[in-house]
């Protein structure tokens, strides 16, 4: 084929191939059968072989999958991806109403969506053109899943305007694709996915684009935004926009005049929910009018003009076999159920926290009784009551124990604590529990040194404490089980790797009481090393911000131990770095700008900058960026929508400033 009839038959091809896509996967109603759908990419992709030019980033062979990724790039939202508050049962769906009302009067609508049982996934179109789609993230960075995403047919990669917009909505796995997966997965031998949430995950988490393209996922948008220009004035004329740009949205969607329509179509969905062909968690009710929307704002975390009713989880009855008792990195004695194993929202679950002791009283729990077990957030499992007509004369009581079971030490109970301690510092599940603190993923991380190495290598008594971990020599690893050549060398360097480490890394996993990853942070940026931390009187410590009187105390309790002192020598002398290596805060007295010591919050949708880039240009010029407001704030920058921190600020008298002042100063 010579090139100029190649180019019009490709064109020819990806337009009608497009148009067989949009059919099938967006209408549900195709209108060819699958076989000439098959033959025609097949000459797509011939010719696009021969003339790889032809072969645009909309062309329907991008689907296949593209090259494999090294990792995922990060991605900032423009506005944050916002979850939203939850809804368990009518009442709180009533109450959820007298608010809305409260906030616009009574002349409104609802729209009721189905909540899709699948993650969050943001859509970037630039002149009509797919060109970014990322994952919520935290709701402020995501990754850039682009390619997965292109995989995915009902993703329009193409739309027939050349509109600049975000769209949202959420990707899933269809109930039929998930059974064969897990079948496929069974007869190779390979973990099943516990539901199609995960599985979906799972799918768009891979770097193969390929994989995700072999997994028949799905999507449904949900939100459009920047709707000015539009004339869209509804969420339900935002869906019907969305309908009409070649997007897939849900059909069961239904508006309702009031509360009492949405309970209807609530209990409605409860019954039907297991007809669909795809998952749904819970049902999600938006105040219809985006004027009212943006009337009633949002809070630090989610909308008030929307709330997201979750069906009850799935409850099982299962026996209690044993409490099984854990001594946790800081001695706080933890019961754990063994149960009979059962089968709760997808998986297998033998184990379930019990938390304390205040709680088997207050559940009336003794062993060997039948218990009902749910799965908290449809993740956790949780023991809900116990089924008090199933007893026999076979329970018996369960007593907490009076010594450790790790190192039989008396335990105690701390002033205002429920829980039990072992208090002796030289316990020895207390030590390997920190020990696996100090490997951790935010600590040192230490690839390959899990829990499991560390138990081997604590059993076989080649570490007694973390200085320790830079002593290992290859000779003793590798004669640990599970252990290859190819692991001992990846574990021996990624303990030399942890060496350099910044110091805030190693002083978390110091596990230091009160202080955590976001505290240790703070501490190595103000202090810049280990000796000037270890220096620090309860005077400097408190002058911080974020750290108060209790973090202070601890703090210098823990370098007044003496054992402190020879540990921390000992882990210099083995090379780990014991300074800050992040980017140092401007202090108040280098900063000569008007921000300068200045706390200063900020809250509402940015528009002009990012939350982060705000927050990191007002760090560099000697401010504290905090999260909530206090006597203590001197400035909020309120952006769009801004809801209770601006009322707290006007409240409190403290100074408010929009964004453009923000950014007019910062450019000073
Ligand atoms: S609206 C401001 N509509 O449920 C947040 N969310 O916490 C607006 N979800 O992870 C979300 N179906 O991805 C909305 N029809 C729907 C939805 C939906 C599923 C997910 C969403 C988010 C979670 C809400």
């Amino acid at each position: 084929m010579d090139a100029t009839t190649a180019k019009k038959r490709a064109k020819e091809l990806q337009t009608i191939l497009n148009q067989y896509n949009y059919e099938y996967h967006v209408l549900d109603n195709p209108s060819v059968p699958d076989s000439e759908y098959d033959m025609r990419l097949k000459e797509l992709i011939g010719i696009e072989e021969q003339y790889p030019e032809l072969k645009t980033p909309d062309s329907p062979t991008v689907r296949v999958g593209g090259a494999v990724l090294d990792a995922f790039q990060k991605v900032e939202h423009r506005t944050p991806m916002l979850s939203l508050a939850n809804a368990f049962s009518e009442e709180d769906l009533l109450d959820f109403d007298r608010r809305v009302r409260q906030g616009i009067g009574d002349s409104f609508s609802y729209m009721c969506e189905l909540k899709i049982d699948g993650l969050a996934v943001s859509l970037l179109y630039e002149e009509g053109l797919f060109t970014r789609g990322a994952t919520r993230g935290d709701g402020y960075v995501g990754e850039d899943i682009t390619a997965n995403l292109k995989t995915i047919k009902s993703i329009p990669l193409k739309i027939n305007k050349p509109l600049t917009f975000e769209v949202r909505g959420e990707a899933y796995m269809p109930k039929k694709s998930f059974n064969d997966l897990n079948a496929i997965r069974a007869e190779n031998n390979e973990e099943a996915f516990a539901n199609p949430r995960n599985a979906a995950a799972g799918s768009l988490r891979q770097l193969d684009p390929r994989i995700a393209a072999k997994r028949n996922l799905s999507v449904f948008l949900y939100s459009l935004a920047d709707l000015g220009g539009t004339g869209v004035v509804t969420q339900s004329e935002g869906l019907d926009l969305l309908d009409d740009l070649g997007f897939k949205t849900n059909k069961e969607r239904r508006t309702c005049a009031d509360i009492h329509e949405v309970i209807e179509y609530v209990k409605g969905w409860t019954e039907k929910r297991p007809d669909l062909p795809y998952e749904i968690d819970g049902i999600v009710i938006k105040v219809n009018s985006l004027d009212q929307q943006e009337e009633l704002g949002y809070t630090a975390k989610s909308p008030r003009w929307a709330i997201a009713y979750k069906f009850p989880a799935e409850e099982v009855v299962t026996k209690l076999l044993d409490i099984e008792l854990s001594v946790g990195r800081t001695g706080v004695i933890t019961p754990t159920a063994i149960l009979s194993p059962v089968k709760v929202a997808g998986t297998t679950v033998s184990r379930a926290s019990l938390h304390n002791e205040d709680l088997i009283r207050e559940k009336d729990i003794k062993l060997y009784d039948y218990v009902v077990v749910k799965k908290a957030g449809d993740i956790i499992p949780e023991v809900v009551n116990v089924l008090v007509d199933r007893r026999t004369d076979e329970q018996q009581e369960f007593k907490m124990p009076t010594h450790c079971p790790a190192c039989g030490s008396e335990l105690v109970r701390l002033e205002e604590e429920v829980a039990l301690r072992c208090i002796n510092p030289k316990c020895p599940a207390q030590i390997r529990e920190g020990l696996i603190h100090f490997v951790s993923r935010n600590a040192m991380n230490i690839d390959g040194m899990g829990e499991k190495v560390i138990t081997q290598l604590f059993g076989e008594n080649l570490i007694h404490d973390v200085a320790d971990i830079y002593q290992l020599k290859h000779e003793q690893l590798i004669e640990l089980e599970r252990m290859g050549e190819k692991s001992v060398q990846k574990l021996l360097a990624a303990i030399e790797a942890s060496k350099a480490n910044s110091l805030e890394r190693l002083l978390f996993g110091l596990g230091i009481r009160h202080v955590g990853s976001k505290a240790a942070k703070t501490l190595a940026q103000q202090f810049g090393s280990m000796d000037a931390l270890a220096k620090a009187g309860m005077e400097e410590l408190t002058a911080i911000n974020e750290i108060g009187d209790k973090m202070a105390d601890s703090v210098v309790t823990f370098f007044e131990q003496e054992e402190v002192g020879e540990l921390l020598q000992e882990l210099k002398n083995a090379g780990v770095n014991m300074e800050y290596k992040g980017p140092k805060p401007v202090s108040a007295e280098e900063s000569d700008s008007i921000f300068a010591g200045k706390t200063v919050v900020l809250t509402g949708k940015l528009e002009i900058l990012t939350r982060n880039e705000a927050k990191e240009k007002l760090e560099a010029l000697g401010a504290n960026v905090a999260g909530s407001v206090s006597k203590k704030t001197n400035l909020v920058i309120a952006g769009a929508d801004a809801g209770s921190k601006l009322a707290k600020a006007q409240e409190l008298g403290v100074e408010v400033w929009d964004e453009e002042k923000l950014v007019q100063e910062l450019n000073k």
